[in-house]
């Protein structure tokens, strides 16, 4: 059930280029929230609320990690500690947690990546790899954060598991796209899933690596959304289920697709 809360900004910083990280108190969407899931934030004036993933729960507090594309989200870039925010959530259907024996692999593209972070931490997975997909170095984000969630999970018995940061310019990390990365996993190591927030392209990429290696793969879809409840069919997107071609609600039942079931056109 979807709450309209007020929380209170505890901080908002730059992290990288026109990405910020902002800290909210809400100990009532905190307690629900699903990995995966996003908060629809009112952003002054703006009729429409803005969707942005859950990045982070702890205790009572959210992070959401955001870029700023166009008014709503530099309006948010503006607000300052001690302010209220609006917001209405937690929202959709996130990633399934999955067994506590399974192996991982979390595959971000630019600001795609943030709710995979949560997903790292408390997937329930036993062991967590993560590709990680900017297009410069001046993108890269929460790669220290992905590199204490992934060793955080690894057990005594096991080696921590790894964080890969790839940007297409080559000017950090592995230079390239991340499905390289992810087919040089996918060969060493046995996952029981593969989670992918990022472009629709990158996604397509994605679903198509872990189905050549028969690995079940969940994609988070990003769709122009209005009431951001079901309501009014802005965001649906093309979904093939028992055969038939549906259109199904990234609000309402997304944003995460089995993404054999998504129609990539
Ligand atoms: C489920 C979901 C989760 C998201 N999570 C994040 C996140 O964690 N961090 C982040 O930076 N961005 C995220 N986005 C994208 C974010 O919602 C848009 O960048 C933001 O709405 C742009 O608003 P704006 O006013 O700054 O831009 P404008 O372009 O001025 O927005 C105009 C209108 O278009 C809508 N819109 C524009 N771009 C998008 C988009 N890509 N997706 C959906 N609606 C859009 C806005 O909501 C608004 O109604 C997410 C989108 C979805 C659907
Ligand atoms: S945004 Fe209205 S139905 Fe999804």
């Amino acid at each position: 059930m979807a709450k309209q809360v007020f929380a209170r900004i505890l901080e908002n910083r730059l992290i990288a280029a026109a990405a910020y990280s902002m800290l909210l108190e809400c100990p009532a969407l905190a307690r629900e929230a699903q990995i995966g899931q996003f908060v629809h934030v009112l952003c002054g004036d703006k009729p429409l609320r803005r969707p942005i993933s859950v990045c982070r729960v702890r205790e009572a507090e959210l992070t959401l990690v955001y870029a700023v594309r166009g008014e709503g989200t530099a309006w948010l870039a503006e607000r300052t500690c001690g302010e209220t925010l609006d917001i209405l959530g937690a929202l959709g259907n996130g990633f399934p947690l999955l067994d506590a024996s399974a192996r991982l692999l979390v595959v971000g593209g630019g600001i795609g990546v943030p709710p995979l972070l949560d997903c790292a931490i408390r997937g329930g997975a036993g062991h967590v790899d993560a590709v990680l997909g900017f297009r410069a170095h001046g993108q890269v984000i929460l790669e220290e954060e992905f590199a204490a969630a992934c060793a955080g999970v690894a057990s005594n018995a096991e080696p921590a598991g790894s964080v890969t940061v790839c940007t297409e310019d080559g000017s950090y990390g592995t230079g390239g796209r991340v499905t390289v990365p992810m087919e040089e996993l996918l060969r060493k190591n046995q996952y029981g899933a593969v989670y992918s927030c990022g472009p629709l392209p990158m996604l397509k990429a994605v679903a198509e690596t872990a189905a050549k290696y028969a690995v079940p793969c969940r994609v988070s879809l990003e769709e122009r959304m209005g009431c951001g409840v079901g309501a009014c069919l802005v965001c649906s997107a093309k979904i093939r289920r028992n055969g038939t071609e549906e259109y199904l609600r990234v609000c309402k039942e997304g944003p995460v697709f089995n993404a054999e079931e998504v129609c990539w056109e």
